[in-house]
């Protein structure tokens, strides 16, 4: 799978940059065609021959250094390259990358990619937990790049904490899914739905949920990195859309049921990530409503089921529904799934701690309709998108619909 790739290792100056070493020489193994870029520092750890030697490719370190092979060294490598994994990534290339920098060979070679890149941090404890550098690690994170998480565990400068460059096995299992993923939604349109919805009492007023819109911008996000279209459909959220996406903004229900239903025949798949209110109030005030002396008792009327809809209405189309539960998930999740004709249901429990609403992560159970349902482990809401997106690949490989 790795044959004939091209990833370039971008090796900046931490105690780790030895382990680059074992994956370079890995992926060379596995037949990918792996170029090295060192950082001036990084050269203090680890000879730039060690590289050279193992990557079978001259080692590039400067971006203006006469008599190396190409005349523009970052563009040429970055427009080449498959993949880019700065291993090990210290506090200073990630702050650089988030700030925009690009003062050295590396950086302009980052800020040139238009292929993943795959950030591996590894420093000492304290300067992880630095606001500064979680801040640009966040930052990171948007902007769509890959992080391998650093492991907690024994750190070069004698202590203990989080901090730890991932063994290089890992990280090489991370590339590999990095590398699998990319390009593999080309050619089909993503319908996702995304936050919750706002339904008006008066002009200044409405009835809304918890919803944060995360996990319907995660899926975007993983969708369109991995070459599909992708049309988000969003109530009221505080979130960047992904780039390169058509969001589509919508207040109430029924304008988020209007714009669903437009776009559908046009769609291959649709994941409703949307926390859609299931009541409005019966009338909307034309006036603000004032407050008098007695109780005020809102009528409530039910919402078009904008899933439901799809069910009745698909074809081709493969249809992923949400289900936030606070009990009994399998039970609801299996009639939901079914009564909705859906090809998947991704059923979370949202009274779990690191699950549902507002939450970086989410435990979520896989239902399939035939009755099979996979547990998944807590993990971050872009993993989970990934992991929605390669079922439902699955499945339409499975029906033969490519
Ligand atoms: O039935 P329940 O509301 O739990 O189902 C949740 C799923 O149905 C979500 O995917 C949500 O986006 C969708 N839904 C919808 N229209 C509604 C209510 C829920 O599309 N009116």
């Amino acid at each position: 799978m790795l044959a004939g790739k091209v990833i370039t290792i971008g090796v900046t100056g931490g105690i780790a940059a030895y382990k680059a070493a074992w994956l370079v020489s890995n992926l060379a193994g596995l037949e990918a065609e792996v170029h090295v870029m060192m950082t001036r520092s990084a050269k203090a750890f680890v000879s730039p021959l060690t590289f050279q030697v193992l990557s079978g490719h001259p080692v590039r370190t400067g971006l203006f250094t006469a008599g190396e092979d190409a005349p523009i060294p970052h563009v040429e490598m970055a427009a080449r390259s498959d993949l880019l994994v700065i291993v090990p990534a210290t506090a200073n290339i990630i702050g650089k990358v988030a700030g925009g920098i690009a003062d050295d060979l590396l950086s302009t070679t980052i800020m040139a990619a238009t292929c993943p890149v795959l950030f591996c941090p590894a420093m000492n404890v304290n300067m992880y937990r630095n606001p500064v550098v979680q801040r640009n690690l966040a930052m990171l994170r948007e902007l769509g790049y890959h992080l391998a998480e650093p492991e907690v565990g024994r750190l070069a400068c004698g202590t203990e904490g989080r901090g730890r460059l991932p063994e290089p096995e890992i990280i090489l299992e991370q590339i590999k899914d990095i590398l699998s993923r990319a390009g593999d939604l080309s050619g089909m349109t993503v319908l996702v739905t995304a936050g919750p919805t706002r339904e008006p009492l008066d002009p200044v007023r409405y009835i809304t949920n918890r919803s944060s819109g995360k996990m319907g911008y995660a899926v975007a996000r993983a969708a369109s990195r991995r070459g599909a279209r992708v049309i988000l459909v969003s109530g009221a959220v505080g979130l960047e859309p992904p780039p390169g996406i058509k969001l589509i903004p919508v207040e109430t229900a029924r304008q988020m049921f209007d714009v669903v239903m437009e776009q559908f025949p046009t769609v291959d798949m649709v994941v409703k990530s949307a926390a859609v209110a299931d009541y409005r109030p019966k009338e909307m005030a034309v006036q603000k409503i004032k407050k008098n002396e007695n109780n005020l008792i809102l009528e409530l009327e039910k919402n078009p089921d904008i899933l439901f809809e799809l069910g009745r209405r698909k074809g081709r189309q493969l249809l992923v529904g949400f289900a936030a539960e606070t009990g009994d998930v399998e039970e609801n999740a299996l009639s939901k799934v079914r009564h909705k004709n859906l090809d998947l249901l991704v059923a979370n429990d949202v009274t779990l701690p690191g699950a549902g609403f507002g939450a970086d992560t989410n435990i979520a159970t896989l239902v399939y309709p035939d009755g099979t349902v996979i547990p998944l482990p807590k993990m971050d809401k872009l993993s989970l998108a990934h992991r929605i997106l390669d079922e439902v690949l699955t499945l339409r490989r499975a029906r033969n619909i490519l």
